[in-house]
């Protein structure tokens, strides 16, 4: 082939690939931004009574901020969630997106008013993420405190009635604090937290990073999880290419079971590092427990 040919050649398969990964960006614009599914799991924990039922819907990752999760889209989420009336509502962490692409903000007055809103038989809980930790945790605490939605900071609460009792347990951030060299120390108690567990009654653990699930006890009945977003940018038929865990795919989405303990990780709602989303489309997740 002549010099011309071999460079016009290139030329093209060169558009091609721009072709290519730009309508792969849209795609994963569209998905990050209209996508929105509710993902059921029944999970049969040994330590779960067979005939307790509970339903709990998962809020993770909002990431709140433009492009893919401005205000209406928070209330999209919210809207959503809210008509699965589910006996609880949990909220997983990372309130606020932290990326360089943002839009639209959404101030966290803004976020917190749209979760009070939510309402359930056993109430609404949350716990902090990484993000928040990172960027502003006084003030998603005090965002989360006016609109009375309570955090379980390395605490438990016994909720349900005389008969089905259960305690929902939720632990503080892991990465909470940048050592630097990629090392981080959690503000995580998981120890504490299980000490505050007075009774029998089953145990549902609220966690941000999937990770710690190797230190959860069999004592919890199921570990709830987001942080990962699935990988957030996932091909068909390969692992996903980036996951913020030290296990890689083995925490990164869905249903785990290990050594009899159960965990299931949301792939979460907004994004981080970019807004954009493949192959994992934004997601509430709905857990039935029980007959
Ligand atoms: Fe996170």
């Amino acid at each position: 082939m002549s010099r011309r040919g071999l460079l016009t050649r290139g030329l093209m398969l060169g558009g091609v690939a721009g072709l290519a990964g730009a309508s792969s960006a849209a795609y994963g614009a569209v998905e990050a931004a209209t996508g929105l599914t509710v993902t059921d799991y029944a999970p049969v924990p040994p330590n779960w009574p067979a005939r307790q039922k509970l339903t709990i819907s998962v809020i993770a990752d909002i990431h709140a901020g433009g492009p893919n999760m401005g205000i209406a889209r928070v209330r999209e989420v919210v809207d959503t969630a809210q008509a699965l009336q589910s006996d609880l509502i949990v909220v997983l962490g990372d309130y606020f997106a932290t990326h360089r692409f943002i839009t639209e903000h959404v101030p966290h007055a803004a976020w917190a008013a749209e979760l009070a809103r939510l309402k359930a038989r056993y109430g609404v809980y949350a716990i902090l993420g990484n993000h928040d930790w990172w960027h502003d945790p006084d003030g998603v605490r005090v965002a989360l405190r006016q609109v009375k939605i309570p955090e379980l900071r390395n605490d438990a609460v016994l909720l349900g009635e005389r008969g089905s009792r259960f305690w929902l347990a939720g632990i503080d951030d892991q990465l909470a604090h940048y050592l630097g060299r990629g090392n981080f120390r959690g503000a995580d108690d998981l120890p504490g937290t299980m000490a505050k567990i007075k009774t029998d009654d089953p145990v549902v653990l609220l966690v941000h990073e999937p990770d710690i699930f190797t230190e959860v006890p069999a004592r919890v009945a199921l570990t709830l999880a987001g942080h990962t977003h699935g990988g957030q940018i996932r091909l068909p038929y390969v692992p996903p290419v980036w996951t913020p865990s030290a296990y890689g795919a083995r925490y990164a989405y869905g249903h785990i079971v290990e050594n009899n303990r159960h965990m299931i990780v949301s792939g979460g709602l907004g994004t981080s590092k970019v807004p954009l989303r493949i192959g994992v489309t934004p997601e509430i997740v709905r857990v039935t427990l029980g007959a």
